[in-house]
């Protein structure tokens, strides 16, 4: 749910190496896994006979080669589908330790109490929540063919009809925990959503379980299987999702809902040492989750990345206007020095996240929220100790550029949200005027080409802007706005580059 496709780099000879080996040494793992179902479904002693034997050697090498297919068939969707994601062997680890997890519980499930009972949208609900909707749609299927081949060639004592009942039934439940699941936020409202599931998968337990003279027990049995399914795929989900996130440090809604807390140790630092950051943050996070709404981004993430883009004024709080009351240090020091003090905050920022071991994404966008923009304030003021003999580069921000649409919300979102509050007149019109050149400037500046935004998003973030943005802001700032001079001197330096 959380992987922000970036612009995809190209690739060298060793990422596709290193994919593939990581992809062969999982499909390893797997076969193990598929010879320990073996085990455990005809015992220590029959094994051996198993594995040799003239008949059921043949199986033995039908679930290796499905093993094998299977891993190939992800790798070449993730490769075509999100292929900056198999660059993290941490990712590959995280999808694979998922499927061979839910694998292992399902076998259990099956060969000690009921084949209904297996948890068969465990596998779909960790995918959705560590990865995202349309891989956990994939990734279900893939894993109840393995499923249904396992149950084919790994000696289980099933028939046919539950075998081919128990395949359909993890497919429909998995795709259907998926969608209830995607974008509830809350954990309670999960369990909830364990219980609905559970009614389908009895009633399709039932329908495949029936025959005729069947007792009211087995009735009773086939249900409570049902409910074992749907609600053990939530209470394992639940139980093992915040290892995942503290392990892998992976974000999911619930761990976005601890972090913006404002009791969470850098929010509450924020507060107390930069009241005024904080607040404007707090306007900026409105503002972000609007537009990720808007344009399909996901609206919690932004608001977590609002909540920490200028973690690095923490550093020196007192030189940023918002935490001014009066005094301004910079009137006290040289503009390249002011200059230096502002553009650090970026790098500040991202540090701080990192070292509070927060997820990476938010780093990154601390890094990126003023891409390699130039500091106009202190670059106006040391022209006019230079007589005009500067470069505008060494008074911009260092970047890199936004390199996914939330960072580039933030951009715009953070943007707007200074120069409106500058603002004396702010009606409707002034608004959508100010919005505008913000939004044209950064598009001058050439801020959106490291990351996949189309100009349909970057309009409909505008309107957004301006629709939130209107008769908002009391205070009177002066922003300085960007002489159009500059602003074609310093795209040509860029593009010179
Ligand atoms: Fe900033
Ligand atoms: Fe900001």
């Amino acid at each position: 749910m959380f992987f922000q496709n970036k612009k995809c780099k190209p690739w060298k000879k060793k990422d596709y190496v290193l994919s593939v080996l990581q992809f062969a040494i999982h499909a390893i793992v797997l076969v193990g896994l598929f010879a320990l179902t073996v085990l455990m479904n005809v015992g220590g002693n029959g094994f051996i006979d198993y594995v040799t034997g003239s008949e059921t050697f043949l199986n033995c090498i039908y679930a290796a080669v499905v093993v094998f297919v299977l891993c190939a068939i992800i790798y070449l969707y993730y490769f075509c589908e999100f292929r900056d994601y198999l660059t993290r062997a941490k990712n590959i680890a995280v999808l694979f330790i998922v499927i061979e997890l839910s694998f292992m519980v399902c076998m259990a499930m099956g060969r000690f109490y009921s084949i209904f009972a297996r948890p068969a949208a465990l596998c779909a609900l960790l995918i959705l929540l560590l990865v995202n909707y349309r891989t956990a749609v994939f990734t279900n299927v893939i894993f109840n063919i393995m499923l249904l081949c396992a149950d084919l060639f790994c000696g289980s004592n099933f028939s046919s009809t539950l075998i081919l009942g128990q395949f359909i039934t993890g497919i429909a439940t998995g795709q259907l925990a998926v969608y209830l699941v995607n974008n509830v936020s809350s954990r309670i409202k999960v369990f909830g959503m364990g219980f609905i599931i559970s009614f389908p998968i009895s009633l399709l337990a039932f329908i495949f379980s029936y025959k005729p003279g069947i007792k009211l027990m087995q009735v009773l049995e086939v249900i409570a299987a049902g409910f074992t399914s749907g609600i053990l795929s939530v209470v394992i989900m639940m139980a093992v999702l915040p290892l995942f996130e503290y392990v892998f440090n992976i974000l999911t809604n619930y761990r976005l809902a601890e972090i913006t807390d404002h009791k969470s140790k850098l929010i509450s630092k924020l507060i107390q040492e930069a009241p005024g950051t904080f607040q404007h943050s707090l306007v900026v996070s409105t503002l972000a989750e609007t537009c990720a709404t808007a344009i399909g981004e996901n609206p919690v993430l932004a608001r977590a990345a609002a909540y920490y883009h200028d973690m690095g004024k923490l550093k020196q709080p007192k030189y940023f206007t918002e935490n001014q009351h009066g005094y301004n240090p910079h009137d006290e020091l040289s503009p390249e020095l002011s200059m230096q003090i502002i553009r650090s905050h970026t790098i500040d920022g991202s540090e701080l996240i990192k070292k509070y071991h927060l997820p990476l994404i938010l780093a990154d966008v601390a890094r990126e929220h003023h891409g390699t923009l130039p500091i106009q304030y202190f670059y106006n003021k040391a022209l006019k100790f230079t007589e005009g003999d500067l470069n505008i580069k060494d008074y911009s921000y260092i970047g890199p550029k936004p390199s996914t649409k939330i960072a580039a919300i933030i951009m715009l979102a953070d943007g707007c949200e200074a120069a409106v509050r500058a603002q004396n007149d702010r009606s409707r019109e002034r608004v959508e005027k100010v919005v505008t050149a913000i939004v044209d400037d950064r598009l001058k500046l050439d801020q959106f080409s490291d990351c996949e935004i189309t100009m349909r998003e970057i309009d409909i973030i505008k309107n957004t802007l301006e629709d939130s943005l209107s008769g908002v802001y009391h205070e009177r700032i002066n922003y300085p706005k960007m002489k159009d001079k500059r602003i074609n001197e310093f795209d040509s330096s860029q593009k010179s580059k």
